[in-house]
């Protein structure tokens, strides 16, 4: 016999679902935490409707709202048996205990459409982040056709008033739009076959009067790499409905007999402590999630990537001598980007032949890879094993094993095609390459790129059937591979800079390339972004050059080191050219991320933005933080009003120390007693004044940092 309800508490939220016998459970809360022991309330469906022309029965909103049978919102599934089969309708429902108290399965049958249903919920009780997933099984003897099923519905209060999306591009990633919520659907599709640069598969929403720190927001996010959809759509018993999924190309979701189709997870909370108390759940439901070789408490070693000091020109005789000025500067990490497997010496030819140049690297990469470990530095590759050139032996040996639909053109991108990975040729092709890699050096990390987003994406050699789906799972299933033959690597997941990074990916990687993009003022808001549901060690952030490649604006190194260095720190520049009074600035940045990494990257981390064009982000706890003030924007200002830092504890006194004075790097800084203090020594301060009335801002030029550490002492 089913329980009535299902209760499910995490530390400060609560779940509740209603769970009759012969229908699919309704949902009745998902909200701040509630007292054990408090019994639900009344359903809607108990009290009595305005009088109106409607159906004599009104269908409330579950966990698996179905089409054609009194719904009238988003159905979670669209399916239909060749036009019969159409209006699904839950027929029984058990429930069974996974974890007792906080996961759950909710099987679910249609006796009528012939189709059985599994709802995963789990709510973790440490992070408070609910997960979510559906398996759909066909239980009928002819196919079923599925458009759309839904990973989870989720419901939203009646006062949820904005969306916080993230769209973008390339070199321009995490762009926060920020939408109104009404009576309109609210839906963002992502087409491209990759998590994608301009769509991510997550948003915030919001209720009156939240903040950064205070106020009830809610969060999910979908952990996949391919295509999805998400929509809120307001409902007429006056809250919103949300869902997510994948979103599957047609024939994608064609179920046999007997088969099934599994969702993606949504990874989802909510908290009253704001932005950054959504922000701070995500990231510990990520930080249990990620397995690291060499455990998690491992420090984020220092990186030289080489791509913008020599793009394809790789000339070993340059790539040692910059290898030695990186170690000279205390870098611990060396990667090798592109440029240095057959035939590469443009982006025109090579993606798939992955053995060395041999102009290039005549006895292989064995003397560079020694070269770097005899410098005290592990060896990182580049590679992106999804793609393949035309003009490469592999396509020349196996045309038909790009992605491609018979009879129409191939489409390219960067002069590059897609291989079908889902044949298990062209995958064990790849694992025998990147295994031989691995296997021949001690090659310690493998960026991992992915270029392009998929186009004509029928499964080659087939009858032309979309292979979306089948690609994402083939790439999951290659990193597991190579993760389980050689643990000791770390992965990340790069595509174009940010086209690939979500929490499906992060099962098997380590890292994500936020961006292309290293201008520091742009990595100001795209890290802002990102910060919401990543947490720093993830982040792959370098030093670029002044001016920036991708932009043309130059910034001091002190603001370049001081906005990479919350993240996990790299270097992409030139360091063999740098004047000396520049390079010994660029080991004192290294130096202080060494000894700051550990707080930056295991603590908490909350962010804002602040008058006068001032970004921050503390990160640490109430016992000990370290805050960035970045000042993106010249001030308009006599004086900057004083930041308020609410995470602090009003009953504690800190002392308040500048670290690093914000005119090392040529910026000004105007003297002031107080200013001169928090220099030598610092100063201490009370946590409640600090709160509500906030710290002085000191007057700087813009594109600076100011960075402060405050230690409790009482
Ligand atoms: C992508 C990556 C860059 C670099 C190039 C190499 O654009 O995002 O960092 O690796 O590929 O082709």
């Amino acid at each position: 016999m089913s329980p009535e309800f299902l209760i499910l508490h995490s530390q400060h939220s609560t779940l509740v679902l209603e769970c009759p016998p012969d229908e699919a459970p309704l949902w009745r809360y998902w909200g701040p935490r509630l007292p054990d022991g408090s019994t639900p309330g009344p359903a809607l469906r108990g009290t009595r409707p305005l009088p109106s022309f409607m159906l004599d029965f009104d269908q409330p909103l579950t966990v698996l709202p179905t089409f054609g049978v009194g719904w009238f919102g988003q159905s979670a599934l669209l399916a239909h048996r060749v036009g019969l089969d159409f209006a699904q309708a839950i027929t029984e429902c058990q429930v069974e205990w996974s974890v007792p108290g906080s996961a759950v399965v909710l099987h679910l049958l249609d006796a009528v459409a012939q189709l059985r249903f599994d709802v995963s919920l789990a709510l973790d009780v440490a992070s408070d982040v609910l997960t979510m997933h559906t398996r759909l099984t066909n239980l009928g003897d002819a196919s079923i056709d599925v458009q759309w099923l839904a990973a989870g519905t989720l419901p939203l209060p009646g006062d949820a008033a904005t969306v916080r999306s993230y769209a973008g591009q390339h070199n321009h990633e995490f762009l926060l739009q920020t939408d109104t919520l009404s009576r309109s659907q609210w839906r963002r599709e992502n087409r491209r076959g990759r998590t994608s640069h301009d769509c991510f598969p997550g948003a915030v929403v919001t209720t009156p009067g939240s903040t950064a720190d205070s106020g009830l927001v809610f969060g999910a996010h979908l952990a996949w790499s391919g295509n999805h959809q998400q929509t809120i759509e307001w409902l007429h018993d006056g809250q919103y409905q949300w869902q997510m999924g994948e979103w599957l190309a047609p024939g994608e979701g064609r179920l046999a007999p007997g088969a099934s189709l599994q969702t993606p997870e949504i990874v989802a909370s909510c908290s009253t402590q704001g932005l950054n108390g959504l922000a701070a759940n995500f990231h510990a439901a990520l930080r249990a999630r990620m397995a690291w070789p060499g455990g998690s408490m491992r420090p984020r070693p220092v990186h030289l990537n080489t791509w913008e000091a020599f793009y394809f020109d790789l000339v070993p005789a340059d790539v040692m001598a910059l290898a030695d000025a990186a170690a000279s500067v205390g870098v611990e990490r060396f990667v090798l980007d592109d440029g240095w497997f057959h035939r590469r010496h443009h982006d025109r030819a090579g993606l798939g032949d992955w053995w060395p140049d041999s102009d290039k690297f005549p006895q292989g990469l064995g003397p560079l890879v020694q070269h770097v470990n005899s410098l005290g530095m592990e060896f990182g590759l580049w590679v992106e094993p999804e793609m393949l050139n035309p003009d490469s032996d592999l396509h020349r040996q196996h045309p038909d094993w790009a992605l491609q639909i018979a009879g129409r053109p191939l489409i390219t991108a960067r002069n590059q095609l897609v291989l079908d990975i889902s044949r298990p040729e062209a995958a064990d092709y790849l694992f025998e390459k990147i295994d031989a890699l691995l296997a021949a050096h001690p090659i310690r990390y493998l960026k991992w790129d992915l270029n392009r987003d998929l186009t004509t994406a029928a499964l080659a050699g087939g009858l032309g059937s979309a292979g979306y789906r089948a690609q994402v799972l083939a790439i999951y299933a290659l990193l597991a591979r190579l993760r389980a033959a050689h643990p000791e690597v770390e992965i990340e997941s790069c595509s174009g800079g940010g086209g690939r990074i979500d929490f499906g990916v992060l099962r098997h990687t380590h890292r994500v390339w936020a961006s292309d993009c290293i201008d520091a003022l742009s990595r100001v808001q795209i890290q802002q972004g990102f910060g919401q549901f990543f947490p720093p060690e993830i982040l792959g952030s370098h030093i670029g050059t002044a001016p920036a490649h991708t932009t043309g604006r130059s910034q001091s190194l002190a603001f370049r080191a001081a906005v990479a260095m919350t993240g996990h720190l790299g270097v992409e520049l030139d360091v063999r050219h740098l004047d000396e009074s520049t390079r010994s600035a660029l080991t004192a940045w290294i130096s202080r991320y060494k000894n700051w990494r550990n707080q930056l990257h295991h603590g908490r981390v909350w962010r804002g933005e602040a008058a006068d064009g001032l970004v921050w982000q503390a990160h640490g706890d109430s016992d000990d933080l370290l805050l960035f003030v970045y000042r993106c924007q010249p001030t308009s200002h006599r004086y900057t009003p004083p930041l308020r830092l609410p995470m602090l504890d009003p009953q504690a006194r800190y002392q308040v120390e500048q670290l690093v004075p914000i005119a090392a790097d040529g910026a000004v800084q105007s003297p002031a007693p107080f200013f001169d203090q928090l220099q030598a020594g610092g100063v201490e301060l009370h946590g409640a004044w600090l709160a509500q009335a906030g710290l002085p801002m000191p007057r700087a030029t813009a594109e600076t940092c100011f960075i402060v550490r405050l230690l409790r002492v009482g």
